[in-house]
């Protein structure tokens, strides 16, 4: 008997990793979203309610992400039957962690788990992309790690070009989160068309020491890495309140580097101990506090494991 209920959590990510802008991403140990899914009889996805958003979220089901991935899950098994969602926001929206995909994923791995034979966690990218692209277009560095879990490099938008790097274990992610929403089609629109040859070149050049110095365990080149994008920061640096102070106050508590968690305005320090992570987690509550901005500040680690159904009856 396929299961009439499925619960899934999927957690935050932090898309770009500063320098490599729409094409790598990690996931996070925590928060997360999670969905709800019952099977219905009738065909089509239905949205029984969203805990947890202040309202903010569509309620119609074409314009939300999770409504739209379940929907395309079903339509890639050929089932007839319809899910109705509950959605449990864990993640707040246009923070630059990853929520709208988030929602896609959990419900996308919650409505799987209602099917016969459930697909395999590689053939509900695209279902997932279909749901994130209603948010902020097609492009895999927030669902890749969300789905798959730990750092994730997409070259294409297919299961066979999103490629797994290694976690380094001594990698230590503060995010600060001020209570400012910076909506990421915003984000985008301040990006420039077209970038000169010679930061082209310094953009590569940067990613590829970031791979480099991730297979190698080696934060502080990891850090300086990331931190050296002169695109996509320079033209969103204006939407992100106290970007400066906090990466000075960061690297004067024991960080690494600090960067633009994907559309921000949430912030990631990188650290290669705890307790420098929880100095600079207190270190950036400060920074906020003085500019009377409330926020949220955790240090978390890389998630290994990505999206996965916690409760099926
Ligand atoms: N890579 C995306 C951006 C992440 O920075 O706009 C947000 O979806």
């Amino acid at each position: 008997m396929p299961f009439s209920t499925a619960e899934a959590f999927a957690p935050a990510t932090v898309a770009n990793l500063g320098v490599g802008f729409d094409i790598l991403g990690l996931a996070l140990d925590e928060p997360g979203d999670v969905v709800i899914a019952e099977r219905t009889e009738l065909p089509g996805v239905t949205l029984a309610n969203i805990e947890g958003d202040g309202g903010r979220l569509p309620r119609t089901p074409s314009k939300n992400t999770a409504c739209v991935a379940a929907q395309s899950v079903l339509r890639a098994a050929g089932v007839k039957h319809g899910a109705r969602l509950t959605i449990k926001k864990g993640l707040p929206s246009a923070s630059g962690l990853g929520s709208s995909a988030a929602s896609a994923v959990a419900a996308a791995v919650a409505v799987n788990a209602l099917l016969e034979n459930p697909l395999p966690k590689a053939d509900l990218l695209p279902a997932c992309l279909d749901g994130e692209a209603i948010a902020s277009g097609y492009h895999p560095d927030n669902v890749a790690p969300c789905l798959f879990g730990g750092i994730t490099l997409a070259f294409g938008i297919r299961a066979h070009q999103i490629v797994s790097l290694p976690i380094p274990s001594s990698l230590y992610l503060v995010l600060v989160t001020p209570d400012v929403e910076v909506p990421t089609a915003q984000a985008r629109a301040v990006l420039p068309a077209t970038v000169p040859l010679r930061q082209m070149v310094k953009q590569t050049a940067m990613v590829a020491r970031l791979i480099d110095a991730i297979y190698r365990g080696d934060i502080p080149a990891m850090s300086a890495a990331m931190e050296g994008d002169e695109v996509i920061e320079a033209a969103r640096a204006h939407l992100m309140p106290m970007l400066a102070e906090a990466r000075t106050a960061a690297k004067a508590s024991g960080a690494q580097g600090l960067v633009i968690s994907g559309a921000g305005p949430t912030l990631c320090a990188v650290c290669d101990n705890p307790e420098a992570a929880e100095d600079v987690t207190e270190a950036l509550r400060i920074v906020y506090a003085e500019a009377h901005i409330e926020c949220m500040a955790r240090w978390t680690q890389v998630a290994v494991d990505g999206a996965r159904v916690i409760r099926a009856q």
